[in-house]
């Protein structure tokens, strides 16, 4: 059987849908079964994000998660060894302080495994950009609604919905494109938008409550599945329900361990018959 050939930056960089280009598919995971899970199906992306605070880790928001609890997850992911193109999600603060911090912490993710970063904002981040793109790491922008600044945006808003801050935004996806980012990530923006800015770009746009119009679209993992299922924004389809999957399960191991079904005798070891007289000729005090 062929080896696939691994995902890289520059395949993806080119993948503009008015080119003809099949839409390019993310998807979030964040440790070993996950990335093969999503490698199967076929992913183009792996994004390690920091959604892991609020799927995985029980956080209200993704602001709490470090660079250390990234690059554990990044590592996981990675030594899953997938095709698809791993991204570390740099968190809040690991590239707000100055470039050459900025620089160092996505070193460690791309040590964890991680082949490019992802990091919130516009134009007032591309002096970290720039820093990144000329240390050789490649970077995956994210605009619209990025989750990092909902305290300043006072909350999860849907952005960009008046033509001024619409065009605040492509203007903003422009100077990515221009440090030399290789895609961009349109969060929470109306269809619309989203279609000026991904006609506006020769970069990939991926969406996430951005409508059809983007060159790929991205979910993440716990909500395509149904494992996370308090909250269901608007933009998520669920195409499993593998929480209620799994509560059945553990529902059925929980009255089988109390009936005594479980374990059956098929399930437990066993002495070879020798074995078992000799232990029995001994308990029997012969
Ligand atoms: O962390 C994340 O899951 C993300 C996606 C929503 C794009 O940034």
């Amino acid at each position: 059987m062929a080896v696939p050939t691994r995902m890289t930056v520059p395949a993806i960089a080119v993948r503009k849908a008015r080119h003809g280009s099949d839409p390019l598919v993310m998807i979030t995971a964040y440790d070993a079964p996950g990335a093969r899970i999503a490698d199967e199906a076929g992913v183009d992306m792996i994004l390690v994000g920091d959604s892991v605070a609020m799927v995985v880790l029980g956080y209200d928001d993704t602001l709490q998660v470090t660079v250390d609890d990234l690059a554990h997850h990044t590592a996981a992911v990675a030594r899953a060894k997938p095709r698809a193109l791993i991204i570390g999600d740099l968190p809040w603060m690991s590239y707000h302080v100055s470039p050459a911090e900025t620089v160092c912490n996505a070193a460690q993710l791309i040590r964890a495994g991680a082949q490019c970063v992802k990091l919130e904002g516009g134009r007032k981040r591309l002096p970290m950009i720039e820093a990144l793109v000329d240390a050789e790491v490649p970077v995956m922008g994210h605009l619209g609604l990025t989750p990092q600044s909902m305290h300043a945006m006072g909350g999860f808003k849907v952005q960009a919905r008046e033509s001024e801050a619409a065009l605040e935004l492509v203007a903003d996806a422009k100077a990515l494109q221009h440090a030399g980012c290789f895609a961009v990530v349109l969060e929470g923006v109306p269809d619309e938008v989203a279609g000026m800015v991904t006609e506006a770009l020769d970069i990939p746009t991926i969406g996430i409550g951005a409508g059809p119009r983007c060159d790929g679209q991205v979910l993440v993992f716990h909500d395509l599945l149904g494992i996370e299922d308090r909250v269901a924004p608007k933009f998520v389809r669920r195409y499993a329900s593998v929480k209620d999957v799994a509560v059945e399960a553990v529902t059925a191991f929980a009255a089988d361990v109390r009936s005594g079904a479980f374990p059956s005798a098929a399930e437990s070891y066993h002495l070879n018959a020798e074995q078992s007289e000799a232990l029995s000729l001994y308990g029997s005090g012969a």
